[in-house]
């Protein structure tokens, strides 16, 4: 049961997803769903638990039992707490990102975190960052995005962030792991990336995070979901 109205928006890593959806997240005062990192959590808490990456029923016995808690430090920078852990960096790594993508492609484990995602959608509204959002966990979303971007920016743009978070990355090593991220997103049996067929695409190779974050809103001020009441707060 869906309780508000959910904005979805979806896209391949480095497609800008996190940043454009904290952006539209905070003009609407609307809560904020990154589903990527209930994968990355998931992910770490089968590494912390020794279990064997290939073992699809356990991982999603620790995506139903995983105690996650989002928050925001002094900064209003987003925290992750995993079992009362601060997992925030950890979880951030190119390894984490790895290990997620490879138990996302385990049905049970999708199938796992669900429910786990659809209890965001609480009023006054949810902006809810994906692979899967609009296909799958919120059908019915009344505006779905689909944000895309050539690989080569995707890479750059994955290089800075990690290069700004004092990780050693080299950016040949960085576009080959997202071209590979991408075809296994793109290419798994369940829940693939693919845009919902009724999905705004933006392409925002050269566009930055705060243009596509106006040009959503203007898209939900047309699907009047900025209503008075909805905590709407211009960029
Ligand atoms: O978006 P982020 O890079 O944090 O996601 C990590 C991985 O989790 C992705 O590569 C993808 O495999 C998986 N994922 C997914 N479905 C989502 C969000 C993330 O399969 N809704």
């Amino acid at each position: 049961m869906i309780g508000a109205p959910v904005i979805t928006i979806d896209g391949p890593s480095g497609s800008g997803k996190g940043t454009v959806s904290r952006l539209v997240a905070r003009a609407l005062g609307w809560h904020l769903l990154d589903s990527g990192a209930l994968y990355r959590l998931t992910g770490l808490a089968g590494a912390l638990a020794g279990l064997a990456p290939g073992d699809e029923e356990a991982h999603a016995r620790a995506a139903l039992a995983m105690d996650v808690r989002f928050g925001a430090d002094a900064a209003g920078e987003p925290t992750v707490l995993l079992d009362g852990r601060d997992v925030t960096q950890a979880i951030r790594t190119e390894a984490a990102g790895e290990r997620a993508s490879q138990v996302a492609s385990f049905k049970a484990v999708r199938h796992a975190l669900l429910e786990r995602q659809r209890r965001f959608a609480e009023p006054p509204g949810l902006v809810a960052d994906g692979r899967d959002m609009g296909s799958v966990i919120f059908p019915s979303a009344p505006l779905k995005v689909f944000l895309t971007a050539s690989v080569e920016e995707r890479a750059a743009r994955r290089f800075r962030q990690l290069k700004s978070a004092g990780i050693n990355a080299i950016l040949a090593a960085v576009t080959a792991d997202i071209a590979s991220r991408d075809a296994r997103d793109s290419g798994r049996a369940v829940a693939p990336l693919v845009a919902a067929a009724d999905a705004v695409t933006l392409d925002t190779t050269r566009l930055d995070a705060e243009s596509a974050a106006r040009q959503i809103l203007a898209r939900a001020a047309e699907r009047g979901l900025d209503r008075p009441g909805s905590g709407f707060r211009p960029l």
